[in-house]
């Protein structure tokens, strides 16, 4: 499967329901939530979650860039979230996250910063319904995507093949029709864009491009 997952980071918040409506044929809706603890900045929270959730039925994944993720899981379930995407950086146990994260009934997912090793975290994938590879240091949108972090997704899809998982393989930042071929191509299925779908004038068009793009180059 190929998943495009526009980030509402990048949307208008003063007409935010008309933003996330302007992208139907996108696969999820991609929700950056930021504690300006764990990142230097803040976005939304629970009740702006509530509201997206509300107006679309297309499936939210909440990339929690949070200190003490479990704290906020129900919440952020109860708020509408379908996976909880947590960062390893900001927990002591990633497989128990997971494990609360699926007794709450939704998937679950980690991220790691472009600086974290993904090597420790291989033998632990089968707890997980996506791994999200940041392609930016994470906390603002519009950065430039660095192509270093693709030889983790390599690992990562080596690992994911022989081992025979369904994990998906995410990545966040910098995506845009210049960079998305290159992910696809080392194994990416999950591309996460913020400011390439909703910078631009019609962001379902921008979709399709990204689609399109990434299927070509797999
Ligand atoms: C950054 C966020 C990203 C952000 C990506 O911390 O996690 O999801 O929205 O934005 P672009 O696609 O503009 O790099
Ligand atoms: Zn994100």
């Amino acid at each position: 499967m190929l998943y495009i997952a526009p980030s509402i980071l990048a949307a208008d918040y003063a007409a935010l329901g008309e933003d996330v409506r302007k992208v139907p044929n996108a696969d999820l809706i991609h929700v950056d939530i930021m504690d300006g603890h764990f990142v230097p900045n803040l976005s939304f929270g629970p009740d702006v979650t509530k509201a997206v959730d509300g107006v679309t039925e297309q499936f939210l994944d909440m990339h929690l860039m949070i200190e003490q993720p479990e704290k906020w899981f129900e919440t952020y379930v109860a708020a509408g979230g379908d996976r909880l995407v947590f960062h390893v950086e900001a927990t002591s146990d990633h497989v128990a996250a997971a494990k609360a994260v699926h007794e709450l009934g939704v998937e679950a997912g980690f991220a790691v910063k472009p600086g974290t090793p993904i090597e420790p975290y291989l033998d632990d994938l089968e707890h997980f319904e996506e791994v999200m590879i940041m392609s930016v240091e994470p906390g603002f949108g519009g950065q430039k995507f660095m192509p270093e972090v693709l030889s983790k997704v390599r690992t990562l899809r080596e690992h994911i093949t022989g081992a025979k998982l369904d994990t998906i393989i995410a990545i966040d930042g910098g995506i845009a029709e210049a960079t998305i071929v290159q992910a696809a191509a080392a194994g990416v299925e999950s591309f996460v864009a913020g400011s390439a779908v909703f910078g631009k004038d019609d962001p379902a068009a921008a979709v399709d491009t990204l689609r399109r793009l990434a299927q070509a180059a797999r």
